[in-house]
């Protein structure tokens, strides 16, 4: 990599992590991010290394060309509304910043002749498939218009690759957790609960809490993401990046109640999400082949690192 670097989403949860990483490893980088769901204090680390500059725009702005510098070698295209629940409430918006951004990206990686652009998709694009663990060929089945609209963003990738030839790589993230994951309605079910547990709020399973996750440590997906850039053999692939265990939705409610909440919290049950995956984890197989990645975090000393977090940044 001998130009800059792009982080679409770099005040968001993952994106914060990956400018964090590319920073250590000496690459100039350049985030952009509308801030609708990103935030300041997340690039705090970092706002003032001089190897990074920031950038206040949207990913579908016509303009975005001009506001960036034209040595960008490598692009990491993670800005996106990122929740299920969002995108059901709302697909007209999810299409707009999932589907309109990323081609509005890749056609300024093909104006700014980008070397490789690396598309942080998810495995909601797999929909329920009947074989665990989840491979890369499984046929796709969108259950939610964010799935949906995921998936029509691999499709334009592998279209950019085709008509001009640029690189690209495709990381269908599983579920991803960690310090500085937003805390509202639509955000991951870790932080969820935390919340919930250290307020001492009742945590509300949705369904009988039988459906599992593979949970990936947010700097574990950083390190992955940056090898995707920089890995020859990763041009053109699609690559799983999960976690390595299942767990039930149930046994994080307890295991979070135990170790976050002070007087312990109720768990109740709500009606099952429209649209809810019911089980979901990806073969790390060739994570490992084409990048030589696999996670290392342990999901019990993830949670506590990430509980410690959120004690220390709650108001
Ligand atoms: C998550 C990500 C999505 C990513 C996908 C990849 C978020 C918000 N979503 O979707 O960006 O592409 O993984 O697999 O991070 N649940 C409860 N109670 C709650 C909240 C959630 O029981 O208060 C349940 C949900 O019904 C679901 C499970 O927990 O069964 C996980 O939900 P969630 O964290 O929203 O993640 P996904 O829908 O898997």
């Amino acid at each position: 990599m001998d130009g800059k670097v792009l982080v679409t989403g770099c005040a968001g949860f993952i994106g914060s992590h990956l400018v964090e990483r590319l920073l250590e490893e000496d690459h100039h980088v350049i985030g952009i991010d509308n801030m609708r769901t990103g935030n300041h204090s997340n690039m705090v680390s970092f706002s003032s290394h001089p190897g990074f500059r920031f950038i206040e725009v949207d990913v579908c702005d016509p303009d975005l060309k001009s506001k960036l510098s034209s040595d960008i070698d490598l692009v990491f295209h993670l800005a996106a509304i990122s929740s299920v629940t969002a995108s059901i409430e709302d697909p007209i918006l999810v299409n707009r910043n999932n589907v309109t951004g990323i081609v509005n990206v890749l056609d300024i990686a093909r104006a700014l002749d980008v070397s490789r652009v690396v598309f942080s998709s998810s495995a909601a694009v797999y929909g329920n498939p009947e074989k665990m663990p989840i491979v890369e060929e499984t046929p796709l089945n969108p259950l939610s218009p964010y799935a949906a609209s995921k998936i029509a963003g691999e499709e334009y990738m592998k279209a950019f690759h085709e008509t001009y030839g640029i690189e690209t790589t495709i990381l269908r993230y599983f579920n991803v957790y960690g310090p500085r994951q937003a805390y509202s309605e639509y955000s991951g079910v870790i932080s969820i609960f935390i919340n919930h547990a250290i307020r001492g709020e009742p945590i509300t399973v949705e369904g009988d809490g039988k459906q599992t996750r593979s949970f990936v440590y947010v700097t574990d997906m950083a390190k992955a993401t940056v090898l995707a850039g920089k890995t020859p053999q990763a041009n053109g692939e699609v690559i799983n990046m999960s976690g390595l265990d299942l767990i039930r939705i149930l046994d994080v409610a307890n295991k979070i109640n135990q170790a976050a909440s002070s007087k312990g919290s109720k768990i109740i049950h709500v009606d099952p999400r429209i649209g809810d995956v019911r089980h979901s984890i990806g073969s790390m197989e060739k994570a490992q082949s084409v990048l030589g990645f696999t996670p290392e975090m342990p999901f019990e000393t993830g949670l506590e690192h990430t509980i410690n977090w959120y004690r220390s940044h709650m108001q």
